[in-house]
């Protein structure tokens, strides 16, 4: 089981802990995909519910943590940070549409709006943001960036539908 120690530094608590809660996102996708083309819709009620909990954790997690502490560096209108935010912003406005969809095609196009714009706005983070705060924040920037992250608390309370 993965360390959540303070001790077990940036890479473990924050870095790589953002790259595994994106892991756990794509599976929900996959799951919530599989279930908007099956027969049995009221499986994505919960599903749904799953996926919004566990989304806003972790972007709470960015947006309260690792973008301020990015646009202390870059400024927060530099061009990754807008960039980010945007997606946060686009996020939070397909998860509402998803959540007021009714009837089978109208949830399956929800469903497929959210999960491309969640798979094109992970794999930005995770090629372009992850690495630039590496690059960016010293080691006690890190740390504390780690400590602020677990502060916000585990997403254990998104995991019925898993
Ligand atoms: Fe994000
Ligand atoms: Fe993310």
């Amino acid at each position: 089981m993965r360390s959540r120690s303070p001790r077990a530094g940036f890479e473990a608590l924050a870095y790589a802990g953002l790259r595994d809660e994106h892991r756990l996102i794509r599976d929900h996708l996959a799951r919530l995909e599989a279930a908007a083309d099956g027969d049995e819709l009221s499986d994505l009620v919960g599903l749904v519910h799953d996926l919004a909990c566990r989304l806003d954790l972790h972007r709470r997690r960015e947006d309260e943590v690792m973008l301020p502490a990015l646009a202390l560096h870059l400024g927060e209108d530099s061009g990754p940070v807008r960039l980010v935010r945007q997606g946060h912003v686009d996020e939070v406005r397909l998860l509402g549409e998803l959540r007021a969809a009714t009837g089978r095609a109208a949830l399956r196009r929800a469903v497929a709006g959210l999960s491309t714009l969640l798979r094109a706005h992970m794999d930005i983070e995770e090629e372009a943001l992850f690495p630039m705060v590496e690059i960016v924040l010293d080691a006690s920037e890190r740390e504390q960036l780690a400590r602020r992250m677990v502060e916000l608390g585990e997403e254990a309370a998104c995991r019925t539908g898993r």
